[in-house]
């Protein structure tokens, strides 16, 4: 039996009620988080909630105490028995329940919060790369919010599925910008490079870490746009983010990066990521 957080307390989660007319359930009106325990610590857990806190503020969500969700997090690990191994757990804060009209309810009702932990299996095979395809970014002009609108990013992830790929990664206006739900980097001989932060990309967290791994390893690393017709110069590729870590691509739409095989350079900074995690730690 799955114990969740709902509004303030610990419950089974088939005994969570969500209102219809919750406005994250009629209108997509909310914020989430997902965050890595690996051997039961919380991974990044206050870059995640400075990101929620800067979520709920740019959606004006009142009410929501994000800072708690910390403990929260801590237990839900502990009540679900996840202190070893792998998992992840699940945030999210809705602006609360009303009768569905488009402007905020006024006066503004208590935010719907809800979390989750559970075991995290990671999928694709990390020393062998997944293959990847591009699709139109169709998305909204506020990616940087993490909503949990994600409507468009389902869609995508779906094409890739269907065509035998494991992520697709989002182009606009020529520029390859990140995954459905993973941050990019690409390789250029030495350099690594990756979209810059803008209202197009998510502030990913692992793409932080992976920089500062960039810096204090000195491998040359820049923010810049990547155009789809530098694809073919390309010798290296990879996603990073809270549920794939480093993984190499090694093949956009059908055609092989480099040698088909992860390149040194991404197999390096998985090696120090992996350095970074409680995991390799522990
Ligand atoms: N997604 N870009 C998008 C669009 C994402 O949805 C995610 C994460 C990332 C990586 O961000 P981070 O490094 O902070 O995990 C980039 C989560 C894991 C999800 O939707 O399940």
């Amino acid at each position: 039996m799955t114990t969740v957080y709902f509004n303030g307390n610990y419950l089974p989660q088939d005994e969570v009620r969500v209102s219809p007319e919750d406005r994250g359930f009629v209108f997509g009106d909310g914020v989430y988080e997902v965050i890595r325990s690996y051997q039961g610590q919380l991974f990044a857990l206050d870059a995640h909630l400075a990101r929620m806190r800067s979520g709920v503020c740019e959606l004006a969500i009142n009410g929501a105490d994000v800072d708690a969700l910390g403990d929260v997090s801590a237990e839900l690990i502990k009540r679900n028995h996840l202190t070893a191994g792998d998992a992840t757990v699940y945030l999210q804060i809705t602006r609360g329940t009303a009768p569905r009209a488009h402007f905020f309810p006024d006066p503004p009702v208590p935010p719907t919060v809800y979390a989750q932990a559970g075991r995290f299996t990671p999928k694709g095979d990390p020393a062998k790369g997944i293959a990847t395809i591009t699709v139109p970014d169709i998305r909204w002009a506020r990616c940087d919010i993490k909503t949990v609108q994600l409507l468009p990013n389902c869609l995508a992830n779906q094409r890739a599925r269907a065509s035998g790929a494991q992520e697709a990664l989002f182009v606009r206006d020529g520029v390859v910008l990140e995954g459905s739900h993973s941050s990019l980097f690409f390789v250029f001989g030495e350099e690594v490079r990756t979209a810059p932060k803008n209202n197009y990309i998510l502030p990913s967290i692992t793409r932080d870490i992976v920089l500062d791994l960039c810096r204090t390893a000195g491998i040359p690393a820049r923010e810049a746009p990547v155009f789809t017709h530098e694809l073919p110069r390309a010798t290296e590729s990879f996603l990073a983010g809270t549920t794939v870590e480093v993984m190499p691509i090694v093949r956009i739409d059908g055609w092989g990066l480099g040698d088909g095989k992860p390149g040194p350079v991404t197999r390096r900074l998985q090696e120090l990521f992996r350095a970074r995690t409680p995991k390799a730690r522990g």
